[in-house]
């Protein structure tokens, strides 16, 4: 079958390593089903595999990608939870220690076929597409929990997201406006705070700037770039909710004082559960809110979409079908 896999990794050209060919059908084996992939969402997530990160030589060839929707055996309409949890785990699949994220251990959703547990798919609400159903097991699974779960965030509630055009980014900010919530955002970019706007951020600013007011809590995957005007946006007691470093894991300075002197909360929060995405999937139906897609691209022309996303030439979600 066509996939698009990782035949090698590197830290400093992640690119050198993506491969678009041919690979073996994949088997079911019991207590696991075949989806036939109709669409496939592109993720940072993707890029840091090809870097080594998260992905182990021993591994390779490794077919990328963790989102998908398509064709459960039965020909019903489903989207793929991306978290693999062992069989005997019960509960937050998230917590389970030897959980692993599709394309870090198993084989990943850039193919024409893919094999998950069974209890892995949820069902696509009609009214999705297939594109938009596409953006939901990670990127957008990652926002609706870091604002409703980890961020506890009910409505009136105000928000930072930072680093607005990012596929996270842009799931939090209509997530949020969704909810009810005051959404603030920052982005390096004029145009791309322009369009943060249009997606319902209440107000913009340039990375750094100042807010009008400070924040109950800031929805963080910028990392050092972007973490110490986290901290002083947010008002005492707030939290910051974190799921990633793209900038880089090291803040210069991690201003422990602060967040004692202040008693914020720094919580982490990684994918979500299966039931989180079914109540995601359900709120999508119900609200109209949509996934924010940048460009929708032939699978066999995914390259292209990976040197967009190499080069933050984003705003949304970059998808495959097939
Ligand atoms: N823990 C989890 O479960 C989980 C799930 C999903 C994603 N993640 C992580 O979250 C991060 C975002 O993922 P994504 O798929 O949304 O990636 P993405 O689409 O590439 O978005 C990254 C965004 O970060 C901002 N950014 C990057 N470098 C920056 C810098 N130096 N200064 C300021 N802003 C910067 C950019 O915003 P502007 O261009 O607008 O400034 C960009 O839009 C990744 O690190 C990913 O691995 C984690």
């Amino acid at each position: 079958m066509f996939a698009v896999y990782a035949a090698s990794l590197s830290s400093d050209d992640p690119l050198s390593g993506l491969v678009l060919g041919e690979r073996p059908d994949p088997v079911a084996e019991s207590g696991w089903t075949t989806v036939q992939v109709k669409a496939a969402s592109l993720n940072h997530h993707d890029l840091w595999s090809l870097r080594g990160v998260g992905l182990r030589e021993e591994a390779l060839p490794m077919i990328l990608g963790c989102d998908a929707a398509g064709l459960d055996e039965d020909g019903n309409e489903v989207v793929v939870h991306a978290v693999v949890s062992d069989p005997s785990w019960t509960g937050d699949e998230t917590l389970d220690p030897r959980r692993s994220l599709l394309s870090e251990r198993h084989q990943g959703t850039f193919a024409d076929k893919v094999v998950v547990p069974s209890r892995n798919v949820v069902p696509k609400p009609a009214s999705l597409s297939f594109e938009e159903a596409a953006c939901l097991p990670t990127a957008w699974l990652t926002a609706y929990r870091m604002l409703y779960t980890q961020g506890g965030l009910k409505p009136g509630d105000s928000v930072l997201v930072q680093g607005a055009g990012g596929g996270v980014a842009t799931a939090l900010i209509a997530l949020a406006r969704a909810g009810g919530l005051r959404v603030f955002a920052t982005s390096r970019d004029e145009a791309k705070r322009a369009k943060a706007l249009e997606l319902g951020a209440h107000e913009v600013v340039e990375s750094g700037g100042k807010l009008p007011q400070k924040v109950d809590a800031v929805m963080e995957t910028v990392g050092k770039a972007t973490w110490s005007h986290s901290l002083r946006s947010l008002r005492p007691g707030g939290t910051v909710v974190i799921s990633g470093a793209t900038s880089g894991p090291d803040p210069d300075r991690t201003e422990l004082n602060r967040i004692f002197f202040l008693q914020l909360r720094v919580v982490g929060s990684t994918m979500g559960t299966r039931t989180e995405l079914a109540a995601l999937a359900e709120l999508l139906d119900v609200s109209g809110v949509r996934p924010v897609i940048d460009r929708v691209l032939p699978m066999d022309g995914a390259d292209a979409g990976f040197t967009a996303l190499a080069e933050g030439d984003v705003f949304g979600k970059i998808v495959f079908t097939r």
